[in-house]
């Protein structure tokens, strides 16, 4: 199985969790969108669910497949968000933001009452902290919240490589209209430390760190779908 094949699997897997009358989040990325897709083809023979969407791009994508879509202003307790991962560990911590949504993807996940993610076998980590911490940060100032950020990392004996965001060499800016500074640490082994000492800082809007929100993960294997539950 390729590894989009295996993200299909978990995606058409989610669905076994959706009830009819559910407010459903929905996630940012290629694992996103084949959920997004397989909620809508459910959607059209009559199963009744009303989304929320994690960016601009799943906004449009649940529109144009005809979703029934609201906001979190209107419905601002959903049942269940689902979405992909950068990375997840054996404690259910997740990387998120590769896709740059990782603001909108924390707000709504956490106003879910839980949280299902769906990834592809590659996604599985020992510690987290192979693929690079996207941190969201306000664009003033940016060079001055970058300081920061390192001596976050010193503070934990981290050492972190910071890559300002780029599309088509112009920074990024994320749908809230933010910069995205990349880190890249490598193994981050208190993911809980990092998360507060980001948090602290001015000019950081959100970080990529997901900790305590998600509760099962749906991975796709070569064997099929391994359900992976939080005790
Ligand atoms: C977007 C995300 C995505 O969930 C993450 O990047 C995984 O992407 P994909 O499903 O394309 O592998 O966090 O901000």
């Amino acid at each position: 199985m390729t590894a989009d094949q295996q993200k299909k699997a978990a995606a058409v897997a989610a669905l076994d969790y959706i009830q009819p009358g559910m407010k459903v989040g929905l996630g940012t990325g290629s694992t996103a969108n084949h959920f997004i897709t397989a909620l809508a083809d459910k959607a059209r023979a009559g199963f009744d669910v009303e989304c929320v969407a994690t960016s601009k791009q799943s906004f449009e994508l649940a529109r144009r497949l005809g979703l029934k879509l609201t906001t979190l202003e209107q419905q601002p307790r959903l049942h269940v968000t689902v979405d992909g991962a950068d990375e997840f560990d054996g404690n259910f911590q997740l990387i998120k933001g590769g896709g740059g949504a990782l603001l909108l993807e924390k707000i709504v996940a956490s106003s879910s009452r839980f949280m299902i993610v769906i990834a592809d076998q590659s996604k599985k980590v020992e510690t987290l902290g192979k693929f690079p911490l996207p941190v969201e940060v306000v664009p003033f100032g940016v060079n001055a919240t970058a300081w920061k950020i390192e001596r976050a990392l010193r503070i934990l004996n981290l050492q972190g490589k910071l890559v300002l965001r780029l599309k088509e060499g112009k920074p990024f800016v994320t749908d809230s209209g933010n910069a995205i500074i990349d880190v890249s640490i490598g193994a981050i082994p208190d993911p809980n430390r990092l998360d507060n000492l980001l948090s602290i800082i001015p000019g950081v809007v959100d970080h990529g760190l997901f900790i305590d929100i998600c509760g099962i993960v749906l991975m796709g294997t070569d064997e099929g779908v391994r359900t992976l539950r939080k005790e």
